[in-house]
């Protein structure tokens, strides 16, 4: 079963085509990766997705799972991000976005306030359902921060941690919405190999614990290999290839644009 699609996805800026004619399909469960070179159109492709913006032209379709198991097809283009993220599509940034100045913990608790059932002014006026619903959601927070790695640094502020962490930090943020569609934007950025081949663990052992569907864009090619279901590769705005990672590598549309060259001439 889908669980999200773009038909004909277009995304236009003034004469920049930065996506052209997307058409992706993710099934519930897998694992999918959107590859391409600098400027590919891949952050752009998720902006979209997560309705940062209204694409040009072109659908997105959304198949969510209800509390009772019904799924329905519902056309997410152009909604605001916070209805699209209540919806169940969660995402990390590619610049790292954090509230710097709270603690670790704080970050993660901010993020499950889009699905409290008890209101803003209740948990101002500390009524006894919002503080069990807060008690509930700390520890829920911790709980992820413990999955994470990143229990024994909940009270430090985000800024201080290292980088990595702070990668961590922003899928602990993203889990915190409860989602079925996780949308990482480079998430071994700025990781040494040692790291990278821990995140690669990672994020396999939470798309099963989560039952989670992933959509990851990746520059680390032994990262997308090893953990990816299906792979689409997008340059200058257009899908030049789509398959399981085996068709792709071996695809010469592929290389050339990872290489800048024909593939076929040999050097
Ligand atoms: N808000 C915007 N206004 C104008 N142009 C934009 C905007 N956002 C993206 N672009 C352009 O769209 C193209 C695709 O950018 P995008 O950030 O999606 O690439 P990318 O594949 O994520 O690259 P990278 O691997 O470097 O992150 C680039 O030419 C970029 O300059
Ligand atoms: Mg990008």
């Amino acid at each position: 079963m889908s669980l999200l699609r773009t038909e004909n996805v277009i995304m236009q800026f003034g004469g920049v085509v930065a996506v052209n004619d997307l058409n992706i399909d993710i099934k519930k469960g897998e694992l999918a990766a959107l590859i391409g070179p600098n400027g590919a159109g891949k952050t752009t492709a998720f902006n979209v997705i997560t309705g940062v913006y209204t694409p040009t032209g072109g659908k997105v379709l959304f198949t969510p799972t209800d509390k009772s198991g019904a799924t329905t097809e519902i056309d997410i283009t152009g909604k605001k991000p916070d209805k699209i993220t209540g919806m169940g599509v969660a995402r990390t940034f590619q610049n790292i976005r954090l509230f710097k100045e709270l603690t670790v913990l704080e970050n993660v608790l901010v993020a499950t306030h889009l699905n409290a059932d008890y209101s803003f002014l209740s948990a101002m006026l500390r009524a006894p359902k919002a503080r069990k619903g807060e008690r509930q959601a700390k520890m829920d927070c911790e709980f992820l921060l413990e999955r994470l790695g990143l229990i024994d640094l909940k009270n430090e502020k985000a800024s201080s941690l290292p980088y990595g962490q702070q990668r961590h930090l922003e899928i602990a943020r993203a889990l915190a919405t409860k989602p079925q569609l996780l949308l990482l934007d480079e998430p071994a950025a700025g990781m040494n190999p040692q790291e990278t081949d821990e995140l690669t663990d990672l994020i396999f052992k939470l798309k099963t614990d989560f039952d989670l569907t992933i959509f990851m864009i990746e520059h680390h090619m032994d990262l997308v290999m090893e953990i990816s279901d299906h792979i689409y590769v997008l340059d200058f705005g257009c899908t030049i290839a789509k398959g399981t990672p085996d068709e792709v590598q071996n695809n010469p549309k592929v290389i050339e644009a990872y290489l800048g060259v024909d593939a076929d001439v040999e050097d």
